[in-house]
């Protein structure tokens, strides 16, 4: 099973990532946990490039197409052989993100971008989604408390563009019946069981 995580920045979605890998690994079930932009040799350094806050000439279409080969790279060597050995993969970010981000967030095309990670992702459509929703209120509040120079290159985009963001991700939730909306706000324990329970459902059928 192919399990992605999406989200604001600061949402909570990197806690879920751990305490869900670690519900597999007691079940004694296969696992493999990855994030996005990275996880293999080359995804890494595509990181670095799209996260330097020197690169601040980037242009969006760029940064597009370097989130979709960045991923491109990790579906072909770690995604797609993970899935064929009966891994359930665990990814922190995935396709839905360029969506929201590049999409929404920055104003390009979606029916472009969704036609870029159809290319990219070549039918590693994920199973399920779950969109941790945290409302940008709270949002704003944890990201003064992160402090602004510890921020990277897109988290320092302005507020429309967050908000646009957010809006995205609402939008998948509504048109895509694989993105679960889950309330960010609630306790680590009680969003894990919702999170469980949704995929227990899934196994079920
Ligand atoms: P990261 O530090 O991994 O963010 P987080 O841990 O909060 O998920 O940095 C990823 C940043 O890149 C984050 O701000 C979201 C953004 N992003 C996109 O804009 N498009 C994408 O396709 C992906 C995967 C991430």
């Amino acid at each position: 099973m192919f399990i992605t995580f999406e989200g604001l920045d600061f949402c909570g979605k990197s806690t879920q990532v751990e305490i869900l890998k670690k519900y597999f690994e007691d079940r004694n079930d296969k696992v493999e946990l990855i994030r996005e932009p990275g996880g293999t040799k080359i995804s890494e350094k595509i990181r670095n490039i799209l996260l330097d806050k020197k690169n601040s000439e980037m242009s969006i279409e760029s940064e597009l197409l370097l989130f979709s080969s960045s991923r491109a790279q990790l579906v072909r060597e770690k995604i797609i052989p993970l899935l064929e050995q009966g891994y359930y993969v665990i990814s922190d970010r995935f396709h839905d993100s360029s969506i929201a981000y590049q999409g929404f967030g920055r104003g390009i095309d979606i029916a472009a971008v969704k036609a870029i990670q159809n290319f990219a992702i070549d039918g590693a459509v994920p199973n399920i989604t779950f969109f941790i929703d945290v409302p940008f209120d709270e949002i704003q509040k944890r990201r003064v408390k992160h402090g602004e120079k510890n921020l990277d290159r897109i988290e320092l985009s302005k507020n429309e563009f967050y908000q646009n963001v957010y809006k995205g991700y609402l939008e998948l939730c509504k048109t895509e019946e694989r993105v679960k909306r889950i309330d960010g706000t609630k306790s680590i324990d009680h969003i894990h069981q919702q999170i469980i329970s949704e995929i227990n459902l899934l196994e079920k059928q």
